[in-house]
């Protein structure tokens, strides 16, 4: 006679089987972590699948557009029901979409959008406007001078999207000749190392003293605030983006004036939820929008602007970094 614990145990496990057999997979591929935001993206993503039942598979090419090719490869191999992509490069990553359109595999562009309309949902955040606050925070704090723009890679359609919404808020000012843009960097990538790089060879090969530089995320801050000579630390207005702990501290300084903060949570667990869905083969509610021609279904989030004046009533009160995490080291 089989003891009662035994087929109470057996019962048990097989109730469990349908629903562990029944997981969504999804698949989740990275760009690289140098950035510290895309930490909380993963993590706060992957505990949102796991809450809705689904079974999460991450992978991480560290900013190589071939390997993270590679990997979604593998992960379709794998038969995930959905793949959710934050695209190292815009263009290459069309080829991740036509390999899961293929296999039969929905996409969903994270964060930065893939020049694909077989892309089936985007989510992000206003980058346009994302730009076009950094410009008119700069403008506020210091509307006539030389104005330095330094922006991230144009692999990043991000990057292109910033770079648009601040010229079209420094436009009339340049065409009145309040302002001069006395350089308009495009890095080839994120690096804090090689904004530092270019804002050192800026000033080493112009006369012209900087005002504003228009730094397009915070690693691009920080690294344009390492090169700039003592005397002009706090005198010249310096955006950002991310709310990083390293900008927030330098925004408390006064060595940086504001940063873009765009609260991760919203954005990691609506892609979540759209995940789960499209995965079931359900329909994920967006907008019908346009990015380069290219009409997908789309969600855009509001940015929000952050300085020295309210920070506590944004990024510490939404959990983002604590008053602690700001006073330490
Ligand atoms: C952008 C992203 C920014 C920034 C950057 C570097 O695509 O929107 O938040 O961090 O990548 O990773």
């Amino acid at each position: 006679m089989i003891p009662f614990k035994f087929i109470f145990l057996f019962f048990v496990f097989w109730s469990g089987v349908p629903s562990l057999l029944n997981a969504q997979k999804v698949g989740l591929l990275m760009d690289s972590y140098i950035i510290d935001r895309w930490y909380i993206d993963e993590k706060l993503f992957t505990s949102k699948v796991k809450e809705l039942g689904g079974e999460c598979v991450v992978e991480v090419p560290h900013g190589d557009a071939d390997e993270q090719l590679r990997l979604a490869k593998k992960l379709i191999e794998d038969k995930v029901d959905v793949l959710v992509v934050v695209p190292v490069d815009g263009q290459k990553a069309v080829a991740i979409v036509e390999a899961a359109k293929q296999a039969g595999i929905p996409v969903i562009s994270y964060d930065r959008f893939i020049a694909s309309q077989d892309v089936s949902f985007y989510i992000s955040f206003d980058n346009e406007k994302v730009g076009k606050l950094q410009a008119q925070y700069a403008l506020r704090k210091m509307p006539s001078g030389n104005y330095i723009l330094i922006n991230g890679p144009v692999s990043d359609n991000n990057s292109i999207a910033f770079h648009n919404g601040q010229l079209s808020v420094l436009k009339p000012y340049v065409d009145s000749k309040k302002i001069r843009i006395v350089a308009d960097f495009v890095l080839h990538g994120w690096s804090e190392l090689e904004a530092m790089m270019k804002t050192d060879e800026y000033l080493t090969n112009n006369k012209a003293i900087p005002n504003v530089i228009i730094a397009a995320n915070d690693a691009v801050a920080t690294g344009a605030i390492q090169a700039l000579p003592e005397e002009l630390v706090s005198k010249v207005i310096v955006t950002g983006q991310d709310a990083d702990r390293t900008s927030l501290k330098n925004i408390i300084a006064g060595k940086q004036s504001m940063t873009i903060y765009k609260p991760i949570k919203p954005l990691a667990t609506k892609a979540a939820e759209i995940a789960i869905q499209l995965a079931k083969g359900e329909h994920a509610q967006g907008t019908k929008l346009k990015f380069n021609g290219i009409e997908v279904d789309a969600i855009l989030l509001e940015p929000i602007v952050v300085d020295k004046t309210n920070y506590k009533e944004t990024v510490v009160k939404d959990g983002h970094i604590s008053l602690a995490e700001l006073a330490g080291k």
